[in-house]
């Protein structure tokens, strides 16, 4: 990876989130990622634009690994006692609503920026949370997370190093993404701390997200994305690059200007697993028998 786990990591202090004390916290993190790991399988999508053999085979893999990382957190909500919820709306946007468009777009952004993200608040969870059975879990599953960000930075540079004016159109979607991340973080701030759960945590919350937006624009201008610091460009020019990139997207795709709004039409509207799995029978009827090690935590 371009970044260390060092430089990923941020700083929480002595604080710890604690199974019993935070659980409405816990409950909500761990549903976001619930729906992450969701929208994660559906990378099988991309098999078809799998530029060789090498690519192809990775995702296939990834697909898998996925799979198992939907079980991973429902065996830790069964322990930790947490129901299978809906995300929150700017998870959904970041999710789904980023889906790239193209090789390119999928590889920058939902794997090297939008699974560098995810990857970043699973060091965080495994830093602070106080369920050893639960971060062992979730241990093993960041090494995957790690190759499959990996994968995203070596891929973007090779489409970039191919074609040099896709690194605006990269860019100006990273910006869109970013801000999403902000929004995400105004919510769980209001929300969160008003419900008094995991306070002394949250108040590390806003430089935690300035810590992974920083992250972020570190892996941009180490993949070739960005070539200075987002600091020394001005409000103007970071919104004419998202307005460029949205442009050049719905230039590339004038069927999509028809199809898209089509499609949000409940009625035209593909079911998909990131919209049934809350009502999968595999979801629901989640109740495994705990392997022996795996405990919950007791008041
Ligand atoms: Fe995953
Ligand atoms: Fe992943």
């Amino acid at each position: 990876m371009l970044l260390t786990r060092d430089e990923m990591t941020f700083d929480f202090g002595a604080e710890k989130l604690d199974p019993i004390r935070d659980k409405a916290l816990l409950e909500w993190m761990f549903n976001q990622f619930l729906y992450g790991e969701v929208t994660g399988i559906q990378v099988g999508h991309w098999l078809y634009d799998a530029p060789d053999l090498e690519a192809a085979k990775f995702l296939a893999r990834q697909a898998l690994e996925e799979m198992q990382h939907v079980d991973n957190f429902l065996r830790i909500m069964t322990m930790l006692g947490c129901a299978p919820r809906p995300a929150h709306p700017a998870v959904r946007f970041l999710a789904t609503g980023m889906m790239g468009g193209s090789w390119a777009e999928h590889v920058a952004l939902e794997m090297a920026q939008g699974e560098g993200f995810v990857l970043q608040a699973f060091y965080a969870v495994i830093d602070t949370l106080d369920h050893k059975p639960s971060v062992d879990i979730l241990r093993r599953a960041v090494r995957q997370e790690e190759r499959h960000v990996e994968f995203g930075e070596q891929q973007t540079a090779k489409v970039i190093e191919a074609k040099p004016w896709l690194r605006r159109r990269l860019l100006g979607l990273s910006l869109v993404s970013m801000w999403g991340v902000k929004r995400l973080a105004r919510y769980m701030e209001k929300r969160l701390t008003k419900e008094g759960q995991g306070a002394n945590l949250l108040r590390h919350l806003p430089a935690f997200l300035d810590h992974a937006n920083h992250c972020a624009e570190l892996r941009l201008r180490r993949i070739g994305v960005l070539d200075r610091p987002l600091g020394e460009m001005s409000g103007g020019k970071r919104a004419a690059l998202v307005v460029e990139a949205y442009g050049g997207k719905l230039l590339g795709g004038l069927a999509s200007i028809v199809t898209i709004p089509l499609r949000l039409l409940p009625w035209f509207k593909k079911k998909r697993v990131t919209d049934s799995y809350l009502t999968d029978p595999h979801v629901v009827g989640y109740q495994r028998v705990l392997p022996e090690g795996d405990a919950t935590p007791q008041e």
